[in-house]
């Protein structure tokens, strides 16, 4: 797939805190740095992985880049305009051109509302066809997902979850999407069901060439997915890269230990064990240094001193340890 030299979404130093905050200064209570300076680009029609624990932050920072949640601070360029600073025109422009796909399929639909009508209604809103194309409009994009168009009677109780699921992606669809944020969007599904609907998004990726970021625990569907990767923590990314090198070679000590907890294929290997001890630190109470040096095996004792290390650096694949990349094997 060929990608336009420049970036779709070039987001720089994003904070998204939370709590922190009392008009007297003496009850303002700890801050939770959910997004703690994030940078990262994504090119048009590139597909970026975002993984790490529960709590790292993924869902907060898609929610911030698609102005559905708050930020702090940052800069949130979509193809060219900051996001972070929108005016009601941005707004709407962004709205237009983004969507986001959610976890739950039934909660994300209208009980009430009859299939069609929940498509509709985003065209309709975002004015994308004239009125008597709606239907015709509809049945298509039930037809691009997989279903077909008698499904515009039915209400989401009717559904499947998976057969919701699709629902939600035609609706992330009705507004011909440049970027769509897939939260965790096939974690609630049978394994069969997760395979169709992950087919699905591949290929709507081909014919539509739209961007995602998909964010998900199961590291061997984004390794199916992704163009490239990050990898969280504690709100921070401290590993970025092409999928493969990062899969096949990771830079960063947490990435190396989330890879080793992936189950291998081969059964008679058994189950690896897994190196990731414990629940991360509290994001209220980040370690001072490198936030994961407390569970790291190859932690030296700057690790526990100073600022974080830092992402930058030359190249595609970065990491933000101050280990020589040959030296974190676990
Ligand atoms: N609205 C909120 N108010 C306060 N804390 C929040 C809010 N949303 C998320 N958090 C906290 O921010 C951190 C990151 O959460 P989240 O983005 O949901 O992580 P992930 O999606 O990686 O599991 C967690 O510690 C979570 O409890
Ligand atoms: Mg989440």
């Amino acid at each position: 797939m060929s990608v336009k030299a420049s970036p779709l979404l070039e987001v720089t130093a994003l904070n998204v805190h939370f709590g922190g905050t009392s008009l007297i200064p003496a009850f303002a209570g700890p801050t939770l740095r959910a997004v703690n300076g994030v940078s990262l680009t994504v090119m048009p029609g590139e597909t970026l992985g975002l993984v790490g624990e529960s709590g790292s932050g993924k869902s907060t920072l898609g929610r911030a880049i698609l102005r559905i949640g708050d930020l702090t601070s940052g800069e949130i360029l979509f193809d060219g305009t900051d996001m972070a600073r929108a005016t009601v025109g941005d707004l709407a422009r962004l709205r237009r051109q983004t969507a986001m796909i959610f976890q739950d399929p039934y909660g994300a639909l209208n009980p009430r509302m009859r299939v069609g009508e929940a498509i509709a209604e985003v065209l309709r809103v975002h004015r994308k066809v004239p009125r008597d194309k709606i239907g015709a409009r509809v049945a298509e994009l039930l037809n691009l997902v997989g279903l077909d168009e008698g499904y515009a009677r039915s209400r989401p109780v009717d559904l499947s979850g998976g057969q919701c699921q699709r629902v939600g992606i035609a609706r992330a669809l009705a507004v011909e999407p440049k970027l769509i944020v897939a939260d965790e969007c096939v974690a609630a599904l049978d394994v069969s069901i997760q395979g169709q609907i992950i087919n699905l998004l591949m290929d709507l990726r081909e014919r539509i060439g739209m961007a995602i970021i998909f964010i998900a625990h199961d590291l061997a569907i984004v390794r199916r997915l992704c163009d490239r990767v990050a990898v969280m923590y504690l709100g921070r990314i401290v590993e970025i890269g092409p999928t493969e090198q990062v899969f096949t070679d990771p830079s960063h000590p947490y990435t190396a230990s989330l890879l080793r907890a992936i189950p291998d294929i081969d059964p008679d290997k058994g189950l690896p064990a897994n190196p990731l001890t414990g629940e991360p630190p509290s994001p209220l109470a980040l370690p001072c240094g490198c936030a994961f040096h407390p569970r790291c095996p190859k932690a030296l004792p700057q690790c526990s001193t100073g600022e974080p290390p830092s992402l930058e650096g030359v190249g595609p694949h970065r990491a933000a340890c101050i280990l020589p990349p040959g030296e974190i094997t676990i």
